[in-house]
């Protein structure tokens, strides 16, 4: 009997299966109830009483094993068949929908904007929210009574009034100025702030981008050809340009730049008022003093400077007619933009 115990030990160690069925008829076959080890229990009861001890441990032990072999193998097979089944896709499934997530059409503008600039040298340039009268004001020949400097406009930050929001994004040019000598070619995209009434037309916070490029021999009609082909590349091919004189106290001559309108065609309607035109941006020759002020040789060199509104070219581009709708995140008007680009 010991060696039919072992012998049968033996084989419940040594089965292979070679498919999944083959499990089943060796349980039946060892562990059922007309098995081989139901066979050897039977036996059991005609061992000689001082081998009971011994034989009965042999046997529990080969039952015991033959258990746990079989539920390995199962659990082996069941994990095989599941690591097959779900390599196999099911094409006959509907398909689950996507969520599509959209970009912001003020960050959409302002990718094209910088994307634009990029293709024409620049490199974006970065400063701070919080900014000090120096950068947004004083080094950009601000006169100290200049009524720009006024509470209405500036958000302070305490009771300090060197420590405020910029209003403008022109503080990146006078930073950008201080760190580097000419040549500068750089583009400033940034959240400004303003203490305004919110309404469709005006908001306390919107964006501007800045452009500045300063070099040897640089002139206005380096602006004048630059800004058109920007105009062309936002707004199509079709677009022209006009440029109006201006005052801004960091250029000088300063010009206000329209653009063609391109749901007319120039011919007049409601959104350009019958003009034809469409105002975009400022723009000048960097007042020498401010190059001073940077410390940039104002003999040696000289400079363009552009300043625009993201929301105002996202609206014209767009057709957007409520300044509101870019701060409200209303699902509804985000999802318009899911396709652009
Ligand atoms: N900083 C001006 C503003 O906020 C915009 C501007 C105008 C920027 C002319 C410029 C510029 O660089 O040359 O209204």
């Amino acid at each position: 009997m010991k060696d039919k115990i072992n012998e049968l030990l033996e084989r419940v160690e040594n089965f292979r299966p070679k498919a999944v069925a083959e499990i089943e008829d060796f349980r039946v076959r060892i562990l059922g109830r007309k098995g081989e080890l139901t066979a050897l229990m039977e036996e059991f009861k005609s061992v000689a009483p001082e081998l009971k001890r011994e034989f009965g441990q042999k046997l529990n032990e080969l039952k015991r094993r033959a258990q746990e072999r079989v539920a390995a193998l199962r659990a082996e097979a069941e994990q095989a068949a599941g690591e097959a089944s779900s390599q196999i896709a099911d094409m006959s499934r509907p398909g689950s929908e996507e969520e599509l997530g959209s970009r912001h059409p003020i960050s959409l503008v302002r990718n094209q904007i910088v994307e634009v600039f990029a293709r024409l040298g620049y490199t974006v340039a970065d400063g701070p929210e919080i900014e000090d009268d120096w950068h947004v004001f004083s080094a950009l020949n601000f006169p100290p009574e200049h009524p720009a400097r006024d509470m209405q406009d500036t958000f302070f930050i305490g009771k300090n009034p060197d420590v405020l929001l910029r209003t403008h994004t022109s503080s990146i040019q006078v930073r950008t100025m201080e760190r580097q000598q000419p040549p500068i070619r750089v583009i400033c995209p940034g959240r400004v702030f303003r203490n305004e009434a919110i309404s469709y037309r005006a908001h306390c916070i919107f964006h501007q981008i800045e452009g500045l490029y300063i070099d040897e021999g640089v002139s206005f009609a380096d602006m004048k050809q630059s800004i058109l082909y920007f105009a062309k590349e936002i707004f199509g091919e079709e677009t022209t340009i006009r440029m109006r004189p201006s005052y801004f106290p960091f250029t000088e001559p300063s010009a206000e730049v329209d653009v063609s309108c391109n749901l007319c065609g120039g011919k007049g309607c409601n959104v350009c008022k019958g003009t034809g035109w469409l105002e975009i941006m400022g723009c000048g020759m960097v007042d020498p003093n401010v190059l001073e002020a940077c410390g940039i040789d104002s003999k040696r060199y000289s400079g363009f400077a552009f300043g625009m509104g993201v929301e105002r070219i996202a609206m014209l581009k767009y057709g957007v007619r409520d300044l509101r709708l870019y701060f409200e995140n209303d699902v509804r008007f985000l999802r318009q933009f899911e396709s652009a680009l």
